[in-house]
């Protein structure tokens, strides 16, 4: 009898751990379905597919950004500074626009933003993507936009530029910032595309983005201009 019951005991044991492991299996293959992760960097996940957040008409220009309301110097806004030059470019180049979501939101203070974008450029970190990234194989154009974090292009933008190949295609970059300029994000777009035409990019402050919008219009209007937009 006791020999009975050990046997059924075990038959239990074994049948419930073969279902444990299989559903702990299975949700490991929904993950990895959901995230492809390109880069040599393990930490750089971004989802599959290929998304605009806009739509234009010309089909050959994409703009891509990466912009925050939230932790901004000088305090909240209703739309991002650089979301709004990139909305300017989009509707002067009639391009599409993709947006760089990341997958962990950043801190509501400019002072603990900081502190991330600080961390995160010290360790070369690759912040993954929430949303798909685009499909660029149409677009003979992308424009790259970001704040500039202490001195260059956010980290998030970087793990976007290493999933992204635009070799053989014109970038442009272009950024709000306080004082900074372009950064170094022209060194950064030439690296990571050697064989890419990299043309001269706009940058314009975040306080004047917020503070005269239409001066901003029009000076990213003569800009593009200039490109031959
Ligand atoms: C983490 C962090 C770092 C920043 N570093 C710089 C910098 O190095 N140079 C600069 O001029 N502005 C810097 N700024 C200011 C932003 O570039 C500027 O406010 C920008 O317009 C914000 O744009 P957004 O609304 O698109 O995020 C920094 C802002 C943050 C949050």
């Amino acid at each position: 009898m006791k020999k009975r019951i050990i046997a059924f005991v075990s038959i239990i044991v074994v049948v419930v751990a073969a279902i444990v492991g299989f559903n702990v299996y299975r949700s490991s293959q929904r993950n990895a379905s959901e995230n492809t992760s390109t880069s040599s960097n393990s930490s750089a996940k971004v989802k599959k597919n290929g998304t605009v957040t806009r739509k234009g008409k010309n089909g050959k220009v994409l703009v891509v950004y990466f912009s925050r309301t939230k932790g901004v110097y000088g305090g909240a806004l209703k739309r991002g500074n650089t979301a709004r030059v990139a909305d300017f470019i989009q509707e002067k180049t009639k391009g599409d626009s993709y947006e760089i979501v990341p997958q962990k939101d950043y801190p509501n203070s400019y002072d603990a933003t900081t502190k991330v974008a600080q961390r995160e450029q010290d360790e070369n970190a690759r912040p993954a993507i929430k949303n798909a990234l685009p499909n660029v194989k149409k677009y003979s154009t992308v424009f790259i936009g970001a704040p500039i974090w202490w001195g260059e292009y956010p980290m998030i933008v970087r793990t976007f530029i290493d999933n992204v190949n635009l070799n053989g295609k014109t970038v442009i970059q272009f950024t709000t910032a306080e004082g900074s300029g372009l950064g170094n994000t022209a060194e950064t777009l030439r690296k990571a595309y050697p064989k890419a035409k990299v043309r001269e990019g706009f940058t314009t402050e975040g306080n004047k983005v917020k503070n005269d919008p239409s001066g901003v219009r029009s000076d990213v209007n003569k800009w593009l201009n200039g490109l031959g937009y």
